[in-house]
C-alpha cells in the first residue's frame, strides 16, 4: 500500500523567493504532484498566490499541478487557473452557492475536479457530488496556514469517504491535507487516503532533505 501513496508537497512551505527552484527540487526529490494553495484573504485568513505565479511555475515541472482553491467566489477564477496550467482544481463547496456547477465548469475545461471538505463539513456533503468528482480532499486542519496540528476526528471521515468511493466503483483520489507528518501519514493511509499533502514535513531541513522527507512520508 505505502508504495502506492502519492505525495503532494504544498509549496506554501517553500522559499517564496526561490519558488521555481523549489518546485524543481521537489520534483527531482520524487514527489508525485505539486500542491498549490491559493488563498484570498476572504474565504481564509491568508493571501498567497494567483494564476500568474502558477503559470510562471509551470515550466519548472511536468508533474501534475494540484491547485487547491481557498477563494470565494470560485467560478470566475477557474478558467484562469486552468489556463495557467493546473491539472487538478479543487474547491470548497462553502465558497460558492453552486458546487455542482463548479464541478462541471472544471471538467468542461478538461481538468480533474476536486471537492474539499473542511474539518466541520460532513462527508454527507458529497452525496450528490461524488458521482461527478475526480478527487475528494479532506482537510485535517482548518484551511489558511501551514504548520498546524492534525485533527484526528478527520480519520473517521476519511474512512466514511473511502466507503463512498468504493460504492461508486470509480477511480476517485482521496487526498488529505494538513498536519501530515511521519506520525500522522500512516493513520491517514490506514483510514483510506491515497494521496497526502505535506508542506512542513516535505520542506523541513532544506533541499538536501526533500528526497528523504518524501520517502519517510511514504513509509519507506
Ligand atoms: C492549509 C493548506 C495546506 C497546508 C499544509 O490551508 O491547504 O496545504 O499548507 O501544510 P502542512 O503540511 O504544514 O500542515
Ligand atoms: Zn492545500
Amino acid at each position: 500500500m505505502s508504495s502506492a501513496v502519492r505525495i503532494a508537497p504544498s509549496i506554501l512551505s517553500a522559499d517564496f523567493a526561490r519558488l521555481g527552484e523549489e518546485v524543481r527540487a521537489i520534483d527531482e526529490a520524487g514527489c508525485d504532484w505539486i500542491h498549490v494553495d491559493v488563498m484570498d484573504g476572504h474565504f481564509v485568513p491568508n493571501i498567497t498566490i494567483g494564476p500568474a505565479v502558477v503559470k510562471a511555475l509551470r515550466r519548472h515541472s511536468a508533474k501534475p499541478f494540484d491547485v487547491h482553491l481557498m477563494i470565494s467566489p470560485v467560478d470566475n477564477y477557474v478558467k484562469d487557473f486552468a489556463d495557467a496550467g493546473a491539472d487538478i482544481i479543487s474547491f470548497h463547496p462553502e465558497a460558492g452557492p453552486h458546487a455542482h456547477r463548479t464541478v462541471q465548469l472544471i471538467k468542461s475545461l478538461g481538468k480533474m475536479a476536486g471537492v474539499v471538505l473542511n474539518p466541520a463539513t460532513p462527508a454527507k456533503m458529497l452525496d450528490y457530488l461524488i458521482d461527478d468528482v475526480d478527487l475528494v480532499l479532506v482537510m485535517s486542519v482548518n484551511p489558511g496556514f501551514g504548520g498546524q496540528s492534525f485533527i484526528s476526528s478527520q480519520l473517521r471521515k476519511i474512512e466514511a469517504i473511502r466507503k463512498m468511493i468504493e460504492k461508486t466503483g470509480r477511480d476517485i483520489r482521496l487526498e488529505v491535507d494538513g498536519g501530515i507528518t511521519t506520525e500522522t501519514a500512516p493513520l491517514a493511509i490506514s483510514a483510506g487516503a491515497d494521496t497526502l499533502v505535506a508542506g512542513t514535513a516535505t520542506f523541513k531541513g532544506g533541499p538536501d532533505q526533500y528526497a528523504a522527507n518524501i520517502r519517510a512520508l511514504r513509509g519507506e
